[in-house]
């Protein structure tokens, strides 16, 4: 698929490797800093590194299995999920942190600002879900600022903080922002 425009680019899904895990810090620290996500450290990442899915821009490469998508406000089709091949700049990342066999978490969605709004963010959470499923997974949380209109996009329904499982909240108190938290939290069944 070719959509015409003045940059194109292709973008790729894949899963992430130790490589990748100073751009994962970079990109989501640049939302830390605006209290968007919480900050995660480079050992934080590195230990978790299997459970983030990337979104990387390549440069154009013209073959039958490339797809070329244009920047621009256009719905995009991205590349399935592949393990990670080549060293395009990481511009979205997602990570499934699990809390048991049977609940996990929605951590670090982030999206890099000139690229927003391409339906980025949605194909990320969408392969998430996807690797949920496949590990049995039955319900996803997710804590947001200001994303909620994300979220109940793609079907998640608001919870209250004091109905969320204790394993949840005793990983809250470890948070820099307990006791000043400004996120919801958000559910959504498989
Ligand atoms: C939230 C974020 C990940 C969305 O990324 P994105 O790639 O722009 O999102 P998409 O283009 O896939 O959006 C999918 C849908 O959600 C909507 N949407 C996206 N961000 C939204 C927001 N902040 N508020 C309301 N709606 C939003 C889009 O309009 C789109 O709706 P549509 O399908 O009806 O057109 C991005 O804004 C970001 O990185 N924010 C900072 C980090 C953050 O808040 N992460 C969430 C908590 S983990």
């Amino acid at each position: 698929m070719q959509i015409t425009s003045s940059k194109q680019t292709t973008l790729s899904l894949s899963t992430a490797s130790l490589g990748d895990v100073l751009a994962i810090n970079n990109l989501i620290n640049k939302f830390a800093a605006k209290n968007l996500l919480l900050k995660r450290s480079i050992e934080d990442i590195r230990s978790d590194i299997d459970t983030f899915i990337i979104v990387r821009e390549n440069p154009v490469v013209k073959t039958k299995t490339t797809t070329t998508i244009a920047q621009s406000r256009t719905p995009i089709v991205i590349n399935d999920l592949h393990p990670a091949r080549n060293k395009g700049v990481i511009i979205g990342c997602v990570s499934l942190y699990r809390y048991s066999s049977v609940l996990a978490e929605i951590r670090s969605l982030c999206v890099e600002e000139a690229y927003q709004g391409l339906g980025i963010a949605r194909r990320l959470l969408e392969e998430a879900i996807v690797l949920a499923r496949r590990l049995d997974i039955k319900q996803l949380l997710s804590f947001t600022v200001e994303a909620e209109q994300f979220f109940i996009k793609l079907g998640f329904t608001h919870v209250t903080k004091e109905r969320l499982p204790g394993k949840v909240m005793k990983d809250c108190q470890k948070c820099p922002c307990y006791g000043n938290c400004s996120a919801k939290s958000y559910r959504l069944s498989l």
